[in-house]
């Protein structure tokens, strides 16, 4: 008898990086939650691209900022894929605003903590408690939990301190669990992404384009793609860093380097 495919859950998949990561675990024999909060249409898009590749995927409506949508995400995919082996924490937003940090508002502080900070934090403890579970059950084998955070979570921007915070604390959010987790035999890991093309990025192209292209911030001197993102979850996914719980995988051309 054919074993059962994997599931994972991955937030906000229905474009960018999202669907980037979505993809890619799809290839590599992952049946897949496709998360989103509002264009269903494309979700749909990233699910059918998933069944083309021969997968089982399925969108789910969900605004993780929201703890009933948290709670429901998770038990609509058990009970119509099964139980998790991977979730992805990927949805995130930046600020509407770039308002510099002497000006910017507590409106915008609050959504952006409650969305990419408050709400990966606690699906993941649904998910972690679930995951518990399902393996002493030997429903999964050796989950794991990814966090998409940002080079932002270490590089300060003066217009987005909102943003930043809410990134450095996702960071310590994946130490956290790596370390409550490890014992049950769950791997977390923190993915940190450069500066990567995607309608998160739209309203800063030319500004980047020339940073990227003609000045020193990246050494690689290319945009990031999604596809560039995926690869690291799925050397996750893969089981490749199965002993190195609570690393960080720095995807981002280099920014990282400071180079004399
Ligand atoms: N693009 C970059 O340069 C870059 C760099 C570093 C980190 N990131 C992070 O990567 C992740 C994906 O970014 P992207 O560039 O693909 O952005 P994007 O805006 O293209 O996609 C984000 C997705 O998350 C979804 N989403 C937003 N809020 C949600 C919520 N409350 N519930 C469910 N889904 C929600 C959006 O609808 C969208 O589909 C984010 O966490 C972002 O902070 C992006």
């Amino acid at each position: 008898m054919a074993t059962k495919p994997p599931v994972a859950v991955v937030t906000g998949a229905g474009r960018g990086i999202g669907r980037g990561i979505a993809l890619g675990l799809a290839k590599a024999n992952f049946d897949v939650a496709v998360n989103f909060a509002h264009n269903a249409e494309a979700a749909a898009e990233t699910c059918d691209e998933i069944s083309r590749l021969g997968r089982h995927a399925m969108p789910v409506r969900a605004d993780i900022a929201d703890a009933d949508d948290r709670a429901q995400l998770i038990a609509e995919t058990e009970n119509r894929l099964g139980p998790v082996t991977l979730l992805v924490n990927n949805a995130g937003i930046a600020p509407e605003v770039r308002a510099d940090v002497l000006e910017s508002t507590e409106e915008s502080f609050d959504r952006l903590v409650r969305t990419n900070l408050k709400g990966p934090y606690f699906l993941t403890q649904i998910v972690a408690t679930k995951m518990i579970e399902w393996q002493r059950a030997g429903l999964v084998r050796e989950p794991k939990i990814v966090f998409i955070t940002s080079v932002s979570a270490f590089a300060p921007s003066v217009n987005r301190g909102d943003y930043c915070i809410s990134k450095a604390g996702l960071a310590m959010a994946a130490k956290v669990f790596a370390a409550r987790l490890a014992g049950d035999g769950i791997g977390v890991y923190e993915v940190q992404p450069g500066v990567i093309q995607t309608d998160m990025t739209e309203k800063v192209r030319e500004r980047y384009d020339k940073l990227i292209l003609e000045g020193n911030l990246l050494p690689i001197k290319r945009w990031g793609q999604p596809e560039d993102v995926a690869h690291a979850v799925v050397a996750i996914a893969e089981g490749r860093f199965s002993y190195s719980t609570g690393i960080t995988i720095v995807v981002d051309g280099g920014f990282h380097l400071r180079v004399l």
